[in-house]
């Protein structure tokens, strides 16, 4: 066995270059649709806040938020006192036509992200290709391939995450939508006392199965099939664990997900998510911005900024929101049931 799977150290260096790389190719194809709907120029006659902004360009709410965002942190919009967005020297120089330092035709490429998020963006709100909110239609390839990309970029915030101070204090995890089985295995691999039971669909299972079995945490952690809107979950866990879930749906299916967990829960469990929130002033931070865009590609969610966090768990009952950073870009959030 390599010695990662032996004792999974925290990185010394965090992933945020990485995340940086992989979630940043979505800059240039937003700026480009922006300025091909005519964001800039709208902003530049007029302020708008999110939803005038949705309204005035005809896109769903979402993709609105994640042009906004990405064009906020990269310095072309700014946000003002009243919540509205408007534009800022450096897109009044190179983003509206009527500057001579336009740079709108090097923008109006015929790269092909930029039709995907086109499609995406103007085509309604759907996912133009999903991956986790559509697992059971994958072929048997796409998932590995999808599950291969999340294991990558989840086990090096998992092992930070598994060294919180609150799985020294708790003996059972449910970890919902549990993937490659990542933060169920590093945490039952940093905590001797804990089991966890992973929960993901049918074909997701025995991908999970094998990293618990190269783990050696098969008398640890269990891999079981279900869906978590559809049936039902096991009981008698002290945490209930959202790792990248809850940014795969809309609100109302979140809002399913944090009443389920309420129901599955005893007094004093505790429901934890493990996300990457975007300001509460939907301007950033970058990274979040790019990820609600490769959202709006892939899944039916977005980036959500803490306080939409919490409005949803408190909604569900939970009481005592939390968050505090564990690695990288990523934060673990909790609440408990009273
Ligand atoms: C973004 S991945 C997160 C995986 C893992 N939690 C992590 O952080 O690496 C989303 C996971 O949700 C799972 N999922 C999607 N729909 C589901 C459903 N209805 N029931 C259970 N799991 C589901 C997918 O199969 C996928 O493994």
């Amino acid at each position: 066995m390599t010695k990662y799977l032996d004792d999974l150290p925290v990185p010394s260096s965090e992933d945020r270059v990485l995340y940086d790389l992989i979630f940043g190719r979505h800059a240039l194809p937003v700026v480009a649709l922006a300025q091909e709907m005519r964001l800039f120029e709208n902003l530049s006659d007029q302020p708008r806040d999110l939803d005038e902004i949705a309204e005035t360009l005809r896109v769903a709410p979402r993709a609105a938020e994640a042009l906004v965002a990405v064009g906020a942190s990269l310095g072309f919009l700014e946000r003002g006192a009243d919540g509205c967005f408007r534009t800022t020297a450096l897109s009044r120089t190179y983003l509206l036509p009527e500057s001579p330092f336009y740079y709108g035709p090097i923008l109006s490429s015929d790269d092909p992200s930029l039709d995907q998020l086109r499609r995406s963006v103007r085509d309604g709100d759907g996912p133009v290709q999903p991956f986790a909110v559509e697992m059971s239609s994958l072929s048997p390839e796409e998932v590995r391939g999808f599950l291969s990309r999340m294991h990558a970029r989840s086990l090096p915030a998992a092992s930070a995450l598994a060294e919180q101070e609150i799985f020294r204090r708790i003996g059972t995890v449910l970890d919902v939508g549990a993937g490659s089985g990542a933060l169920a295995c590093a945490i039952a691999k940093k905590n001797p006392g804990i089991r966890c039971t992973a929960m993901d669909l049918d074909p997701v299972c025995a991908i999970a199965r094998e990293n618990v079995e190269a783990f050696g945490l098969e008398a640890r952690v269990e891999v079981i099939v279900a869906n978590m809107f559809e049936d039902p979950w096991p009981k008698g866990h002290d945490a209930i664990l959202f790792g990248n879930i809850f940014h795969d749906w809309d609100a109302e299916s979140c809002a399913r997900l944090a009443t389920r967990s309420f129901q599955a829960l005893e007094s004093g469990g505790c429901i934890l998510l493990h996300e990457v929130p975007i300001k509460e002033t939907k301007d950033g931070p970058p990274l979040a911005a790019y990820f609600s865009v490769a959202m709006l590609l892939h899944e039916k969610g977005k980036q959500y900024s803490l306080s939409e966090l919490e409005k949803i768990l408190m909604e569900a009952g939970f009481i005592d929101f939390n968050s505090t950073p564990t690695f990288g870009y990523y934060q673990l959030i909790s609440a408990s049931k009273p």
